[in-house]
């Protein structure tokens, strides 16, 4: 519903009303968050040594996906909403780039890079190890996987709500104080936590950093976690 009605707003709120983004300035926060995300992985030494394919994870109307392709041969974008997909597909006519809804019929230990950003906060907790089993398994051995998720919120309105009130009562207010055609549940969690829920699946070095500022009411972090030889 609202990817229906706005796939853009629905990928990146950052402050931004509904109907706001324009397709460029919208596409050019994703070219500046995967330099940088890359950027990283090259200092922590965590840069895949083949680049033939990426997945974008949660891709929406495909935010980082054309710019994934600047540094990989191939990208999938996956997202389970139809309409997100549609959009994407609008936005990309390349042979390197295909989109898909599930990464049911991706082959085992194909996949180079996951990136995956402002998804599994919306997942329920529970759901976090199976899908980190999912990313280990597409992973090839020296792959990488980088998500960013919230640590928590800040200290302004909306953020003490969401630390104070319960997620059905925010749930509710973003549907109807804030006039959200559908409510966005959120979740956050320490890094040290995180870290040992990656550990769960199987990844070994994990490391954590701050990255792109896009909300005043959250404090995110990126995680960059390696896919070891022999892993999962
Ligand atoms: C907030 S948007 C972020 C889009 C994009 N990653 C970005 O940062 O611009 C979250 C996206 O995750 C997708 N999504 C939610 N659950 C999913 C799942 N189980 N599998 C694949 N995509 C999912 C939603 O449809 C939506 O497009």
């Amino acid at each position: 519903m609202l990817a229906r009605e706005d796939p853009y707003w629905t990928s990146l709120t950052s402050g931004k009303r509904r109907m706001a983004w324009k397709l460029n300035e919208f596409l050019a926060t994703g070219q500046r968050e995967v330099v940088w995300a890359l950027d990283s992985a090259k200092a922590f030494d965590l840069y895949p040594p083949s680049r033939a394919l990426a997945l974008d994870f949660g891709c929406g109307p495909g935010r980082l996906t054309g710019a994934l392709a600047q540094s990989f041969d191939r990208v999938v974008g996956v997202d389970i909403s139809p309409s997100m997909l549609d959009s994407a597909r609008k936005n990309y006519a390349s042979e390197r780039i295909s989109f898909a809804q599930s990464t049911r019929d991706i082959e085992s230990g194909s996949v180079d890079l996951i990136y995956s950003t402002f998804v599994l906060q919306h997942f329920p907790k529970t759901a976090l190890v199976t899908t980190f089993e999912e990313f280990a398994r597409l992973l090839a051995d020296g792959g990488l996987l980088i998500f960013q998720y919230p640590e928590e919120p800040r200290w302004t309105l909306p953020g003490i709500a969401f630390k104070a009130l319960p997620t059905s009562f925010m749930n509710a207010a973003q549907r109807y104080i804030a006039g959200f055609p559908e409510a966005m549940p959120m979740n956050w969690m320490k890094p040290q936590k995180m870290i040992t829920v990656t550990a769960q699946a199987g990844f070994g070095v994990c490391k954590s950093v701050s990255g792109p500022r896009y909300s005043p009411n959250w404090k995110d972090t990126w995680y960059l976690c390696a896919k070891e030889a022999g892993g999962r």
